[in-house]
C-alpha cells in the first residue's frame, strides 16, 4: 500500500484518544478500509480543551503506536479534531458585482463573494477555523450551490464561519507535534462526526447532529446540504458521572461503572424494586444499596438539562429539521436516552453509528468512534480533492495550520 493512501484520524477527546488508520485506495470513498485502531484513556483535557500538554502528548503517542502496530504501518501525519466551549459559529453574507464578459460568473467572482462574506470583526485572541459556503444568490435567485457559469449582475455568498481560541488550537497542535507527528488539518469534531454518521439525504432535509462526549456536547444543524448552525457546550457524560458520585458519595470510578452498567436516563423504564449495592469510599463501612430508580432520577435530571440546552440551540438555528435529531458520541450509549430524547423533541430521534466501511469496521462500530471515523473520511476527501492543499510540516506548524484554515472549503456531503 502506498504511503499517500494512508489517512489517519486522531480524535483527542476528554475521555479517550482514538487514532484510526484508513487506507483510502486513491480516495475512492467506496473502498476506504480501516486498517488500524488505537485507543487510550485521555487525562490531559478538560471540557474538550488541552490543559496538560505532556499528558496529552503521552496518550497520543500510546494511541498512535497501538494503531500502527495493528496496521503494520508507520504514521507520519494526522487529521485532528478540535472542540471545546471556545468554539462559536456564525453565518455571514457577502455581495459583489459581476462585471466580466456577458456577466458570466467565474470562480474568481465566487472567491470574491466568499472573501466579502469573511469581512467580520474577529477579536485578536480568536482564529477562523473553518469557512464553509452554504449557498449563493444570483440576482435575487436563491438556493444556488454552484453559480460558476451562470449569468448575473449581483452575486451574494452565504458562509458559515467557525472561530475558536488561538491558544486552545495551539495547545492541541503542540501536543500532537510533541508526539513527533505532523498535522494535515484540524477539523471541528462535530463536522467530522457528521461525515461519518449522517447520510446525504438527511443533510438536505434538515437534521441536527449532537455529539455527546465526556466533556463536551457539540450540536450542528444541516439544511439544504450545508452546515447552518454550530454550538459546542462544555457539558458531557462526565457531569452525569460526577452527579452520581456526589449524590451516592462514591468514587468517580464507581460512579462511572454504575452509570454504564446500571444507569438509565428515564426513570419510567426501570423497575422500582431493583436495588444496586454500592461500595463505600475506602470500602470499610457496611455495604449500602440504592434503588435503580434513584440512580435513574439523578441521570434523568442532568440529561433533561442537556436536552433542553440542545433544544435551545435548535430553536436558535431557526431551521426546520424534518430528519430529526441524531445522537452520537459515548454518552449516546446511555440506556434510556433515546426514549427521553423522543419525549423531549417534537421530531424523530435516532442513535448515530459511524457508517460501515471496509476492513476492521467492527472495531469502530460505536458512537464513541464517530469523530475518529469521520476524520478519516474527511481526510480522504480532502487529500484527493482539487485544488490540492500543501502538506504541512516543519517548525512553524501553528502558523501554517492556522493560516491554511482561513482558506474556505466545501463541506462535501
Ligand atoms: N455504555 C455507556 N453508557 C453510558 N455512558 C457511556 C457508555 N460508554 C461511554 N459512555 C460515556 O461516554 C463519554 C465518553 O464519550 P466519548 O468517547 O465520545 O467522549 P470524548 O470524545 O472522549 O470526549 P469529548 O468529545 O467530550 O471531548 C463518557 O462520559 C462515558 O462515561
Ligand atoms: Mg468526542
Amino acid at each position: 500500500m502506498a504511503r499517500e493512501d494512508i489517512v489517519v484520524g486522531l480524535d483527542i477527546g476528554t475521555s479517550k484518544i482514538a487514532a484510526i488508520i484508513g487506507n483510502t485506495w486513491q480516495g475512492d470513498p467506496e473502498k476506504i478500509e480501516i486498517i488500524g485502531v488505537g485507543i487510550t484513556p485521555s487525562e490531559g483535557l478538560r471540557k474538550g480543551v488541552v490543559v496538560d500538554i505532556d499528558l496529552t502528548t503521552a496518550a497520543i503517542r500510546q494511541a498512535v503506536e497501538a494503531a500502527e502496530l495493528m496496521a503494520g504501518v508507520e504514521i507520519g501525519s494526522v487529521y485532528a479534531g478540535i472542540a471545546g466551549g471556545h468554539i462559536t459559529g456564525q453565518t455571514s453574507h457577502g455581495l459583489v458585482a459581476v462585471s466580466g464578459e456577458g456577466h458570466e460568473i467565474k470562480q474568481s467572482d465566487v472567491e470574491r463573494a466568499i472573501n466579502a462574506a469573511q469581512a467580520i470583526s474577529i477579536p485578536v485572541e480568536r482564529e477562523v477555523l473553518h469557512i464553509i459556503p452554504q449557498g449563493f444568490v444570483v440576482d435575487n435567485q436563491d438556493g444556488i450551490k454552484d453559480p460558476v457559469g451562470m449569468s448575473g449582475i449581483r452575486l451574494e455568498a452565504y458562509v458559515h464561519i467557525i472561530t475558536g481560541a488561538v491558544a486552545s488550537a495551539q495547545n492541541l497542535l503542540k501536543s500532537i507535534y510533541n508526539a513527533g507527528i505532523s498535522v494535515e488539518d484540524i477539523v471541528l469534531e462535530p463536522i467530522a462526526s457528521a461525515r461519518a454518521v449522517l447520510p446525504k439525504d438527511e443533510k438536505w432535509m434538515g437534521v441536527v447532529l449532537v455529539d455527546m462526549g465526556g466533556g463536551t456536547t457539540d450540536t450542528v444543524v444541516y439544511k439544504d446540504g450545508a452546515l447552518h448552525h454550530t454550538a459546542v457546550l462544555s457539558l458531557g457524560g462526565d457531569h452525569v458521572t460526577n452527579d452520581i458520585a456526589h449524590y451516592c458519595k462514591i468514587t468517580p470510578q464507581e460512579a462511572e461503572r454504575l452509570k454504564r452498567h446500571r444507569g438509565c436516563a428515564l426513570v419510567d423504564l426501570v423497575d422500582q424494586n431493583d436495588t444496586i449495592p454500592i461500595s463505600t469510599v475506602g470500602g470499610v463501612r457496611k455495604p449500602r444499596y440504592i434503588t435503580r430508580q434513584d440512580l435513574a432520577e439523578i441521570i434523568q435530571c442532568r440529561m433533561e438539562e442537556f436536552l433542553s440546552l440542545i433544544g435551545q440551540e435548535i430553536y436558535k438555528s431557526q431551521l426546520l429539521v424534518p430528519a430529526g435529531v441524531v445522537l452520537t458520541g459515548g454518552t449516546a450509549l446511555l440506556d434510556g436516552l433515546l426514549e427521553l430524547a423522543e419525549q423531549t423533541f417534537p421530531c424523530p430521534v435516532r442513535i448515530g453509528y459511524p457508517r460501515p466501511l471496509k476492513g476492521l469496521t467492527e472495531k469502530v462500530n460505536s458512537p464513541i468512534f464517530s469523530t475518529g471515523v469521520g476524520l478519516v473520511l474527511y481526510g480522504a476527501m480532502e487529500r484527493y480533492s482539487e485544488p490540492k492543499r500543501t502538506f504541512i510540516k516543519g517548525t512553524n506548524v501553528f502558523e501554517q495550520i492556522l493560516k491554511r484554515m482561513k482558506d474556505w472549503f466545501q463541506d462535501y456531503i
